[in-house]
């Protein structure tokens, strides 16, 4: 958990920094000062929304978010670079796949626009809560979901998108090395189901095998696929990648017979996996310095920071 901004002294008394431990950052939630909501009427689109103070938000208990949950999430990152900038990393990408996550749950959304316009409103909204360079990054979490109350059938009368944003550290506590047990028994996503989108559907029920993994000293959990129970899919909060020039489906050998293998994600950025465990073997892959992984991890973070030329135009500046 992110320690709690307001109880601990600052480590950088420039006072532009909120007051907050940076050293100690996790990846938990940390309250912050300002947040963004809209709000559209069934039938309508998305108009302009405002900033208001980071606060509860008040629900019909019968709710579609609530009763059948009707929602989506997005995760991106704001960074200060070392020449003093604010930036953001592709955050178009993000408003594409919170549109295409919408239509698959009956959805309104907001236009690219509008989305990349909220998420640096609340950047800028709470800048002081953006980590100094190199000590972490503001994390953005974007929600759109249905809000007005449904008892049976659609329409649903209101949806709302709000954006608030916490200042994390990394993901993975034990980044230099995963340790992943491997998942035998329960399934993440399901052909033609929603793991293709950000449903909140998504995450909770898998919630339970992360808990027993984490109670045995695991560092996180990679799914198989729910067709087979053959193929390596995925990690609760990451992509997995196996250290082959190729894009295709891998059965569980292969990834026992890599050299390396490393997640990625907004959250996990890029993470070495240091073992798997499958039916109760562990099979170890390289770690440290001299990893794919640790180069990506270079160029991406450089990228990010301003410290590397961006040449893809994937840097928004504030
Ligand atoms: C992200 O990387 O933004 C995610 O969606 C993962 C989340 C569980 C932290």
């Amino acid at each position: 958990m992110a320690p709690s901004a307001q109880s601990l002294p600052t480590s950088v008394s420039d006072e532009k920094y909120a007051n907050v431990k940076w050293e100690e950052l996790g990846f938990g939630f940390c309250r912050t000062d300002n947040m963004y909501v809209a709000k559209c009427k069934h039938g309508e689109s998305f108009q302009e929304g405002k900033i208001v103070p980071y606060a509860d938000i008040q629900i019909s208990p019968c709710s579609a978010v609530l009763n059948y949950g009707q929602g989506l999430y997005e995760g991106l990152k704001a960074y200060r670079t070392e020449d003093g900038r604010i930036v953001l990393f592709r955050p178009d990408q993000n408003a594409l796949r919170l549109q295409s996550g919408a239509n698959r749950l009956c959805m309104p959304y907001p236009t690219v626009d509008q989305f990349v316009s909220a998420v640096k409103q609340v950047v800028l909204a709470n800048k002081k809560w953006i980590p100094p360079p190199g000590r972490g990054t503001l994390y953005i979490r974007p929600i759109l979901f249905g809000s007005g109350p449904i008892l049976g059938s659609l329409p649903v009368p209101e949806y709302t998108f709000t954006v608030f944003a916490c200042p994390v550290g990394r993901y993975h506590k034990d980044n230099a090395g995963l340790n992943l047990k491997i998942e035998d028994k329960f399934r993440r996503a399901f052909p033609s189901g929603t793991g293709g989108v950000k449903s909140i559907t998504n995450y909770s029920p898998v919630w339970i095998t992360l808990a027993e993994a984490k109670a045995k000293g695991f560092s996180d959990v990679l799914f198989l696929d729910a067709a087979t129970g053959k193929n390596v899919e995925e990690l609760f909060a990451s992509n997995v990648f196996i250290v082959k020039v190729e894009e295709r489906v891998v059965p569980v050998e292969d990834l026992l017979d890599a050299e390396e293998v490393f997640c990625t994600g907004t959250a996990a950025i890029v993470t070495t996996i240091a073992s798997v465990t499958f039916k109760e073997k562990k099979t170890e892959f390289k770690t440290g310095d001299k990893t794919l992984a640790a180069k990506l991890f270079a160029t991406l973070t450089d990228i990010q920071m301003g410290s590397v030329e961006d040449k893809k135009g994937w840097i928004v500046e504030l």
